[in-house]
Parts: C-alpha cells; structure tokens; sequence
C-alpha cells in the first residue's frame, strides 16, 4: 500500500553553520491523519522535499523508514506548489479570490501549470516504480491531482484512490479555471478507481462539477470519509509536564478568573482570523461588561509565508491585534494575546482551558481544532463553529453556528457562549467529544483502505 502527498510526515531543517539536520513534524490536517498509519504498517508514504533541509536530507540519504522523498526540481517544486496548488486551487476550493482582479489566467499560469504536471508526474513515475502488482495506492489533496490518471496509463494493475482534504468548489466558482485546465483537474482525479471527500458536502460538489463539465464520474466512485480526532493520542499528550508548564504560563497572561476565548490555526486566509477578531471587538464595544473579565487567545502559526498575500495577512493579523489592545487594554488586562509561533504543547494547553473556541473559516475541509478542543478541554468549552467548516456536518448540533462573513452575528455568538451555564456547556462538550472522535485517524486511513479494495477496478 502506497500514500502519496506534498507535505510528508516530517520534514528537516538544515543548520547552515554546523550542517546539522534537524527532523520536524508536519502540520495541517492531512499529516495529523495519515500519521496514524505509523511505520510498522508496511505501508510507503512517497512526498516531496519541500526545502532546503530536506533536499539536503535526500542526498545525505537521510530519511525515515517508510518514506520516500522526491526531490523534485526547487523551481518546478515552487511553481506547482506555491504558483498552481496553493495560489489557484486552493483559492478555488475556498472560494478566497477577491474576483474583480483575479484571478486572471495568463501566460505566467500556463507557465506554471506546466510544472504542476511535470510536479505530478514525478509523483505518478515514483508511485509506478515503487508499487507491487496490484498494489493499492492513495494519493492525496489538490496538490496532485493528475497523479491518478497519469499513475493509470502507466500502471492500469494498481488500485488508485485519491482524497481530498479541502472542500470541493462549487461549479460556478470551479468553472473560473481555464476550459481545458479544469476538464484536466476532473479527469485526472477520474483517474482513480475511488475519490474520497472529507463530507458528503465535498463530494457532492466534486459530482456536480463532474456532471456539469465532463459527463459524470464513469466507473469513478465517491466515498465520504470524515477524518476524526485522536482521543487516546490526544488526552495522553495533552496531560504531559510540557503542557502543564504552558498552561501556567498562559494563565499569567490571560490573568486569574478570566475568560479565554481560544483559537489555533495556520496563518490561512480561509482560517477568517482576522474576521474572528473584528467579531471580538465588536463584543468589547456591544458589551462593555465583558472588558477586563475575557481576552482573546489566538494563535495563528506561520503557514506558506513565500505567498505575499499569506505575509500581508499574517501583518493584518498582527496589526489589529495591537490595535484591539492599545483601543482596549488597560494596565492590568491585555484583552487579545496573539502567539504566532508553532508549539504543540501550548496549543493543547489552550485547548484545556478554554471557555470558548472560536473555529470560523471562510470555507474548511473539515477542521480538527474544532474536534480536538472538546476532547481535552478541562472543564468544557463551548464551541463557536461556521456552517462553513466541514466538521459543522458532525458537530453543528453541539456548536453555536456562525455565517463566518457576519461579524455582528458572531460577536452575538462570543456573548452566547461566555454566558453558557456550566452543565449545559460541559454537556455540549461531552457529545461533541463523542463526535469529534467517532472515526479515529487510524480507522479513517483503514476505511478508506478496505473502500478501494472493494472497488472494482477500471483497469483491463
Ligand atoms: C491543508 C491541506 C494539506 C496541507 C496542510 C498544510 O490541510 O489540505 O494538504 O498539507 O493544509 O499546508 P502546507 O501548505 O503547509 O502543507
């Protein structure tokens, strides 16, 4: 069994003075899913070098068992990852462009577009060359979605799946892309004996692209797998010595017999960050008793900081932070404390004492801060969730829902949740965490596994 995608489970900084590699975790949902899969399943996890540091580690033939790095050309790389996956596809599937000037389809993207194929076929020809007769292969996300019709030419034994970790765009919006490019996005996918989509929203749009442009799936099959939290990994983890000292230390910040409104996220314009701290503002000006008595902690790591527009809405971020503070703030209150570096250890510490969890994007494949919040909150936390998130199909019961674009309504939605009584919100948590962890990393990868094993092939 293979598993093909971008961004692997680890990936290496190098040390340009001492030339000492150090490993480090992925982050973002796809790798905290597939790394349930572990090394002792046997399985092959083919990604690509994504930096300096793993390029380095690929030819020092350093690497971790059951992984192989493509070291695929830096420009070819930049251009299918940065250019194509995360400027055009990403922004398709969440609908992110400001539509007045873009996106606009020129030479520069067809330019581009070339090495997104020659990026994808890399991947095809690594997949065809490692995989045993008849082998099954799960190729992953929007950064490769040729890989299943160019893996069919070149291996019609193998069982090909593919899975989606993002939304799928609806047809209009799909239908910006270039005639031509978007049947080749369809068609390559419809490589694949089996798709898997995050909810059945997902798939649906994916079918309804599929009928509008290309006549419908054929043999294809569509299958929704909702990627859950990891309990056992999570509340083990969540109750070390690290996360411990962090939630000391984040109770200093957020001051004694306060409310915590918590988020975590990747620096992502679908994430809606920014919006989330328009909405708490307008709680502080609607409800002037909540100043002093709440802050707003959010962290927001840095994620694809080579696109400019990823850098000037991390600045964005930053800027109305300091100016919620210095409008609000008092000597002995600082009501949004902004963390903006990546560390596990203080995430799940949040997640224990948070009152509330503010997950509002735009637009969201599924979203596990919103499962992984009730699963180790300490005392309950109530759960503020868009409609838009894929995990609103699970969880929306349990949540307060918000239109993401509605601050006003969202401010409501804070109020409404710092204003929970106890019972009903620890009660709320309780089934919420029931939902969030109904299929486990673990068996997710294993449903889908066994799906395409039971699909017949479209193969000779
Ligand atoms: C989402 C995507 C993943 C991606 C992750 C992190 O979860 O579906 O494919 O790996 O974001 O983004 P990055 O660009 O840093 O890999």
């Amino acid at each position: 069994m293979l598993v093909a995608s971008n961004r692997g489970p680890v990936s290496y900084a190098l040390d340009k003075e001492t030339g000492e590699l150090t490993a480090r975790r992925g982050g973002g949902g796809l790798v905290s899913g597939l790394s349930a899969i572990g090394p002792d399943a046997g399985a092959l996890w083919v990604c690509s070098a994504l930096g300096d540091g793993d390029r380095e580690a690929v030819r020092r033939g350093v690497g971790e068992d059951g992984v192989r790095m493509l070291d695929i050309d830096a420009d070819v790389h930049a251009d299918a990852y940065n250019g194509i996956a995360n400027s055009v596809l990403w922004f398709v599937h969440h609908l992110l462009y400001q539509t007045p000037l873009e996106p606009v389809f020129d030479a520069e993207f067809r330019r581009q577009w070339v090495s997104y194929e020659a990026y994808n076929r890399a991947f095809a020809e690594a997949l065809a060359d490692e995989a045993a007769e008849g082998a099954s292969v799960i190729v992953q996300d929007y950064h490769l979605t040729l890989v299943p019709g160019m893996l069919r030419e070149l291996r019609p034994d193998l069982r090909i799946g593919h899975f989606s970790h993002t939304p799928w765009a609806p047809v209009d919006y799909f239908r910006m892309l270039p005639d031509d490019i978007a049947e080749q996005v369809l068609r390559g996918m419809l490589g694949a004996d089996r798709l898997g989509f995050l909810t059945r929203r997902w798939a649906d749009a994916f079918t309804a692209c599929a009928d509008a442009l290309v006549g419908g799936l054929g043999s294809t099959r569509v299958g929704v797998h909702g990627l859950g939290a990891d309990a056992d990994f999570l509340r083990a983890r969540s109750h070390q010595a690290d996360v411990g000292e962090r939630m000391a230390a984040l109770r200093g910040q957020i001051g004694e017999g306060r409310k915590a409104i918590v988020r975590v996220d990747r620096t992502e314009l679908s994430k809606n960050i920014v919006r989330g701290m328009l909405a708490y503002r307008q709680l502080l000006e609607d409800r002037p008793s909540w100043r002093e008595r709440v802050v707003h902690v959010a962290f927001a790591y840095p994620s694809r900081q080579d696109l400019a527009v990823y850098r000037d809405y991390t600045a964005e971020v930053q800027r109305l932070a300091d100016e919620i503070n210095s409008q609000y703030g008092t000597p002995g209150w600082t009501p949004v404390v902004l963390h903006v570096k990546d560390d596990f250890a203080r995430s799940l510490a949040a997640y224990r004492l948070a009152d509330v969890a503010l997950v509002n994007p735009i637009r969201d494949g599924m979203n596990l801060v919103a499962k992984e919040v009730p699963v180790v909150s300490d005392e309950g936390c109530v759960l503020v969730l868009s409609r838009e998130a894929g995990a609103h199909e699970e969880l929306g019961e349990d949540a307060i829902t918000v239109n993401p674009y509605d601050v006003i309504a969202t401010a409501r939605a804070l109020h409404e949740a710092l204003t929970m009584p106890v019972d009903e919100r620890a009660e709320h948590t309780k089934r919420l965490a029931a939902a969030a962890t109904a299929l486990p990393p673990a068996q997710w990868f294993l449903d889908q596994l066994h799906a395409l094993e039971e699909t017949p092939t479209t193969g000779p």
